[in-house]
């Protein structure tokens, strides 16, 4: 092979950089070229693309977001799109495209797969819901950016007798709700996956409030319900005022912790790789620390990834 190409696409992270750079230079060591598409498919339908020599991806690594930015494109979703984006990757003789993305990235890569080309995927999503990988990229940094804010958040709490309730990001998905819960010591977790009960939630915070405690802290996830419902019912049967927070976009940025620019150095390394050693059409993962390959097929009817039942449980068991 002589020249591959490199994208990042759907909702950014932090360690995307770590990818792109780690993949470039694993290419450049093996007499490869690698070029980069600007702001994912949408760049490779317009033939936006920039050679990622050794220099352009240097101080990229301890940088959050990805350089070479990001898009969801409609057009890309359409045979049309589909064809077009084949025939630029021809013409430009690119011969092997990692894919750095979520599950709609993952599935755009099962299309290009699916009409012959070589294709990579790397899992990048903070939600963690992508199947077939204990770890998707930018989660670990997602997942210290909001205990950060938490923290913070537990100290105003204490000094005002209040609960707060803080939202997460997660449409579907309470792995970030879960695993922070427990990382910060919340009473609560509400996550789209499992039904909650108000009036229990309710009389649990009412106790702790009579026992003297100075605050409560509930994590939710943004697909799990609407915050400020279950605030005003907090406020009406627990005792403590409560205040809402919504952590929003803030989470997705920022420098990438260790954890994240290893995996992303990993994930890009072992991509270029596969793709030198002809295998295509597979997602690169993390299982037990090890990488793992599997097909992007399978990864496409796998379903969302499930919750671990056991941390929930503990989440439960610690909040009391
Ligand atoms: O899928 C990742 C994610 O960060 C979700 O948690 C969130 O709901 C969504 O992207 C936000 O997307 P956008 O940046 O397009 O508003």
């Amino acid at each position: 092979m002589k020249r591959l190409a490199i994208l990042t696409s759907g909702g950014d992270c932090s360690g995307m950089n770590a990818v792109i750079r780690s993949a470039a230079r694993t290419a450049i060591a093996n007499d490869v070229e690698m070029i980069g598409y600007r702001k994912g498919y949408a760049g490779l339908l317009k033939n936006d693309y920039i050679t990622l020599d050794s220099k352009t991806v240097s101080g990229v690594l301890q940088r959050g977001g990805t350089f070479l930015q990001s898009a969801r494109s409609q057009e890309f979703r359409t045979d049309e799109g589909r064809k077009l984006a084949l025939d630029n990757l021809l013409k430009a003789k690119v011969e092997g495209l990692i894919v750095i993305g979520g599950d709609g990235s993952l599935n755009g890569a099962l299309a290009l797969d699916r009409m012959g080309f070589p294709v990579i995927g790397i899992p990048a999503s903070i939600d963690n819901d992508i199947p077939y990988t204990d770890m998707a990229l930018g989660v670990d940094t997602a997942l210290n950016n909001i205990i950060y804010a938490v923290d913070c958040i537990k100290d105003t709490a204490n000094s005002h007798d209040r609960a707060f309730i803080v939202e997460v990001m997660g449409r579907n998905s309470g792995y970030l709700a879960s695993i922070s819960a427990i990382a910060t010591g919340a009473e609560f977790a509400i996550v789209p996956e499992v039904e909650f009960d108000l009036s229990a939630m309710c009389h649990q915070l009412r106790q702790r409030y009579d026992e003297g405690r100075t605050n409560a802290l509930i994590i939710m996830a943004e697909g799990a319900g609407q915050a400020q419902e279950i605030a005003n019912s907090i406020k009406d049967c627990a005792g403590f005022e409560t205040r809402v927070t919504v952590l929003g976009h803030y989470q997705r940025g920022g420098a990438p912790t260790v954890f994240d620019r290893l995996l992303g150095s990993r994930y890009g390394r072992k991509s270029v790789e596969l793709l030198l050693n002809g295998t295509k059409g597979v997602m690169v993962g993390l299982s037990a620390n090890s990488l793992t390959t599997t097909l992007l097929e399978m990864v496409a009817n796998g379903g969302q990834k499930k919750l671990n039942d056991d941390l929930l449980r503990m989440a439960d068991i610690l909040g009391i």
